[in-house]
Order: C-alpha cells, then sequence, then structure tokens
C-alpha cells in the first residue's frame, strides 16, 4: 500500500464504502438504472485505504476495476446492495454511501424476454420503491460514523438538511447534478458538506479524490484519530 503522504490518520479504521448504481431488472435482457459511473465511491476507497484504513468496497455494475489492497464486492440489484452492507455493517467504524440505489424497481419480473408483438399498443411498467439501505442501517448503528450523499437537480440546502435529519447520517455530501462538471461520469466534483449540527462547508471544484480526502477529514474529526 501507498500511505497517504504524512496522513495515516484512519490506521486500523474499518471503513465500508457503496459505490455505483444498482440495476433492477425487467426482463433477462433490460434493466433500470441511473448514470452513476462509481468514481466517488472508488476515489473515497482508495483515499481511506491511503490513509491507513481497512476498506471494504460494495459496488453496483461499473467498468472500473478493484483498487489494490481493497476488499471488493460487487453486486447488481438495490436488495443484493442492502444485503451485502447489511452483512458487513455490524464489523465496521465508518460507512460512505455513495451508491446510487435505485428508488424503484419492476414489481413483475419476467423471466421471458418482452416480445413487442405482445405489446403492440405499448407497455406500462410497475414500480415499487427499494427499501432505504442508508436509513435502515441508520437504525443498526452501533458506533459507526455514517456518510451520505445526495444526489441533487436543484442544490437546496434546506432539502439537504432535512435529508441529513430524516436519514440520521453524520455528515451528507450535496452534490448539484446538473453541473457539468460535477456529479456524474466526470472526474471533478463540487460538493457541499452539511455537518450534523447545522456546518455547512461549500468545496471549491475539485477532483473526485480530493472531494474524498475533504470527507475523509471531517470522517477522523467525529470518529477521532487512530495513530498520533
Ligand atoms: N440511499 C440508500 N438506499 C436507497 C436510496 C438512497 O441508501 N434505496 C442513500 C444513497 O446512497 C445516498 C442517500 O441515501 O447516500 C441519499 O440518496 P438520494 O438519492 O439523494 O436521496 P433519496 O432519499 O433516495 O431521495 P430522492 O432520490 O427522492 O431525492
Ligand atoms: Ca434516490
Amino acid at each position: 500500500l501507498v500511505p497517504w503522504p504524512g496522513k495515516s490518520d484512519l490506521a486500523g479504521v474499518r471503513v465500508l464504502v457503496s459505490a455505483g448504481p444498482t440495476r433492477e431488472a425487467v426482463d433477462p435482457v433490460r434493466f433500470l438504472t441511473n448514470r452513476s459511473s462509481g468514481k466517488m465511491g472508488f476515489a473515497v476507497a482508495r483515499a481511506a485505504r491511503d490513509r491507513g484504513a481497512q476498506v471494504v468496497l460494495v459496488t453496483g455494475p461499473v467498468s472500473l476495476a478493484d483498487p489494490p489492497g481493497v476488499e471488493v464486492v460487487r453486486v447488481e440489484t438495490a436488495e443484493e446492495m442492502r444485503t451485502a452492507l447489511r452483512d458487513r455493517f455490524a464489523a465496521c467504524d465508518v460507512l460512505v454511501m455513495a451508491a446510487a440505489v435505485a428508488d424503484f424497481r419492476p414489481v413483475g419480473y419476467s423471466p421471458a424476454k418482452l416480445k413487442k408483438g405482445e405489446h403492440a399498443g405499448g407497455l406500462r411498467l410497475e414500480l415499487e420503491p427499494t427499501r432505504d439501505i442508508l436509513s435502515e442501517l441508520a437504525t443498526l448503528r452501533s458506533q459507526q460514523v455514517l456518510v451520505g450523499f445526495a444526489a441533487e437537480t436543484e442544490a437546496s440546502l434546506d432539502r439537504a438538511r432535512e435529508k441529513l435529519r430524516a436519514k440520521g447520517v453524520d455528515l451528507l455530501v450535496l452534490n448539484d447534478v446538473t453541473q457539468p462538471d460535477a456529479g456524474f461520469e466526470v472526474d471533478t466534483n463540487r460538493a457541499i458538506l452539511l455537518g450534523r449540527s447545522g456546518e455547512v462547508e461549500p468545496l471549491p471544484l475539485l477532483r473526485k479524490e480530493e472531494v474524498a480526502h475533504r470527507l475523509l477529514d471531517r470522517v477522523v474529526a467525529l470518529h477521532g484519530p487512530t495513530t498520533p
């Protein structure tokens, strides 16, 4: 492992990170997903590793290679992500929930490919809500520090504060995903860090790796450093 220059402030801390989108199948060849590339979550996993943490990364389908020195768990659906995170939650000290979990999934999975001839007049897909993984884990927490992300198309601080409170997290990373240099697919981000006691820290345009380190600085402050 290559240590982050001058920092080993997460030495021995067990960090669980989620990343990427989820995929909810309609039939064997079709699914619903979203634009998450996984880059932000992978950047958090690498940054935590570089600061000495033991990192487990649970990721939906992304085209990114496993970061060396990180235990990677690949999942597909929101329900698989939920199970993978639940199984590992009790044994972590910090959860960073960067995944873009599907909010809805098709009610009925068709084991046979849907044929257009059988739906010539159009096809109505019925969707049901998925479970909110972060809110659920927040109810199971013992000592864990919880970090959530919020992807918004109108960066409203009030809504973000409400989300932080509703989810029961310590820190919320707010992204305005309509900006071309922030959010999905790109290597940079323009985030606002919101703390539980009302602190607001707008970050400048930064590489996702640097956003990850800023976020981890706040995690260290909440968790307490582990090495001198
Ligand atoms: N999240 C989750 N489980 C879900 C949906 C979201 O754990 N089923 C997590 C995300 O990983 C993120 C946080 O909740 O850390 C906020 O996600 P976001 O999509 O911004 O908020 P939602 O609560 O899903 O509300 P909405 O999409 O309507 O804004
Ligand atoms: Ca959502």
